[in-house]
């Protein structure tokens, strides 16, 4: 009797020990794209529309935090923030930014629109600048702001400045005589006084520690290329607009071999389109446009995801992962990251489609 006893013992302890190993995955070795992505915590990553900030050798994510079966993109809570040294295992910093919940008539009040944070480092004034697409509760996407807020600490709390609308009485350095004549399609003109519109943006800093606000303006017909004063917490009042009438939008830029390259997509909403490309010696342009950097099955909706960030990686210079959202409107939490490495041929920048993949994909690079 003893020992069938203690035989079902032994049973028992190697059944618990086998099933608890296989229920604690170690940690995550590769990215999935377009799969469900658990923090550390084993819940799916919450920052959609994120940017990243490399600061003291760590990552920092900071995106848009979804609410459970909420649709669309009004922001219940805010901007999230996680952080990871190997990029692929990410550990929730909580909320970075939150909104206002006791406050209807507040920019950020709870129910707004806040999407795209990106935030970056200001090493003369210490601080940590976050810029966002701000909508304004019940406005639709009519306001068309951005929304700045600073903080000493790079996972926050973040606190609310203001939000402005760029560039207002300010005609962008590349302005024709007719593109400053008021006419009905003429939304630059129109919005000349108040300020131009404000919606999908990113920021990117420039090796001279310049930072530059990037968004689609004019009812999204045209980018704007903005810098920003050196503090990094208004436009310093130099603009170019970019791809006029390109309807373009989820911009991204980043620097490679001395050039320019941005990644954008197409205006239709949450549905996905085919990517853009160009590329540009300075960043005031001109910029070339370079066509689908996608290549392969689903090229033609950008691998059914859009553009959000791309990253140059920590200690690999040259090497970039272009970051995208898989949108789920209906469960906005549910929303998939579509994370690629960026290949370059004839100095285009070029997506391919991976099931799964790591970092040593930069290895053999040349
Ligand atoms: C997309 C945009 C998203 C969000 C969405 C709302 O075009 O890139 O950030 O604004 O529209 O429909």
């Amino acid at each position: 009797m003893r020992r069938i006893l203690s035989g079902i013992l032994v049973f028992v302890c190697f059944i618990t020990l086998h099933t608890s190993a296989a229920e604690t995955p170690g940690p995550l070795k590769s990215f999935k794209p377009g799969e469900l992505w658990p923090d550390t915590d084993g819940v799916h990553i919450n920052a959609h529309g994120g940017g990243i900030l490399v600061h003291e050798n760590t990552y920092y994510w900071f995106g848009e935090h979804k609410t459970e079966g909420r649709r669309g993109n009004n922001a219940w809570v805010g901007v999230r923030c996680y952080s990871s040294k190997d990029l692929y295992n990410w550990k929730n910093e909580g909320v970075a930014l939150s909104v206002v919940k006791d406050d209807p008539s507040h920019d950020i009040t709870a129910g707004s629109i806040i999407e795209r944070p990106k935030v970056i480092y200001n090493a003369k004034t210490g601080k940590f600048v976050m810029w966002f697409h701000l909508e304004l509760r019940g406005k639709g996407y009519t306001a068309a702001r951005a929304g700045v807020a600073v903080a000493d600490k790079v996972t926050g709390p973040y606190q609310y400045l203001y939000s402005l609308r760029p560039n207002a009485g300010v005609w962008p350095e590349n302005a024709t005589e007719e593109d400053k004549q008021r006419g009905k399609e003429n939304f630059l003109a129109r919005d000349f006084k108040g300020g131009q519109m404000s919606r999908d943006m990113t920021l990117f800093v420039d090796d001279d520690g310049k930072a530059y606000h990037i968004y689609s303006a004019e009812e999204n017909y045209t980018l704007n290329i903005s810098l920003l004063t050196d503090d990094y917490l208004k436009p310093a009042g130099k603009y170019v607009r970019v791809f006029p009438r390109g309807h373009m939008e989820a911009p991204t830029i980043f620097k490679h071999n001395g050039l320019y390259y941005f990644i954008g997509s197409e205006c239709t909403g949450w549905n996905p389109n085919p990517a853009h490309s160009a590329v540009a010696k300075s960043i005031w342009g001109p910029w070339k446009e370079l066509g689908n950097p996608c290549q392969g099955k689903k090229a033609e909706t950008t691998f059914d995801s859009q553009s959000t960030y791309v990253l140059p990686l920590m200690n690999k210079p040259d090497c970039f992962i272009f970051m995208a959202d898989r949108w789920r409107p209906q469960n906005a939490i549910d929303g998939r990251y579509v994370w690629l490495p960026i290949e370059f041929e004839d100095n285009r920048p070029i997506l391919r489609w991976r099931d799964e993949w790591d970092l040593s994909v930069f290895d053999s690079k040349p």
